[in-house]
């Protein structure tokens, strides 16, 4: 069974990832969809409301289970048996630091491959930074995120202004 995984921060999830988990899903068997928690960022959502909203415009991918992990990705990929992982790439700016982390990784777990998939051309603009930009100071940003979580968005831009 070939299992990926898909990580990042996810803060919040946009088309643009949910893009690149549907096609995951339709290329490997069992995906895992993993949101790092040790991050020093300060996020807007936290882990377990992260997972939900995934796991909300996903539930019509049935080999896609949403987590959060702690550590270093590849002990977590092997924990989960997975001998993928998958990133979406936008743009030459992404390259750089995906380059490094993909070679991180093949240092740390030589039997764990990276994959790019190239981002949707109607997403490359597209980042969760954004979206908390243009959400924050009122403008439109439905065509961003999937539809079944624009009010929680609404809603916590909202408590934090
Ligand atoms: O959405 P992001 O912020 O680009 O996701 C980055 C993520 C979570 C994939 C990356 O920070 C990560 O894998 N962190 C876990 C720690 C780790 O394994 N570091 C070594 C590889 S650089």
């Amino acid at each position: 069974m070939n299992i990926a995984i898909v990580p990042g921060s996810f803060d919040p999830v946009t088309n643009g990832h949910l893009d690149i988990i549907k096609r995951t899903s339709e290329l490997f068997d069992m995906v895992y969809v993993s949101i790092l928690s040790n991050s020093s960022k300060n996020p807007l959502f936290s882990v377990e409301e992260r997972i939900s909203l995934i796991e909300r415009v996903t539930h019509d991918l049935p080999n896609v289970k949403v987590e959060g992990f702690t550590g270093l990705l590849v002990d977590y990929a092997r924990a989960k048996n997975a001998k993928f992982i998958v990133k979406g790439l936008r743009a030459v700016t992404d390259f750089e630091y995906e380059f490094q982390m993909s070679l991180t990784n093949k240092q740390l777990a030589p039997e764990i491959e990276t994959f790019f998939i190239t981002t949707n051309a109607k997403y490359a603009y597209l980042s969760s930074s954004i979206v908390k930009e243009v959400a924050k100071y009122g403008g439109d940003f439905t065509e961003m995120v999937p539809l079944e979580i624009i009010e929680d968005i609404k809603e916590k831009i909202g408590g934090t202004r």
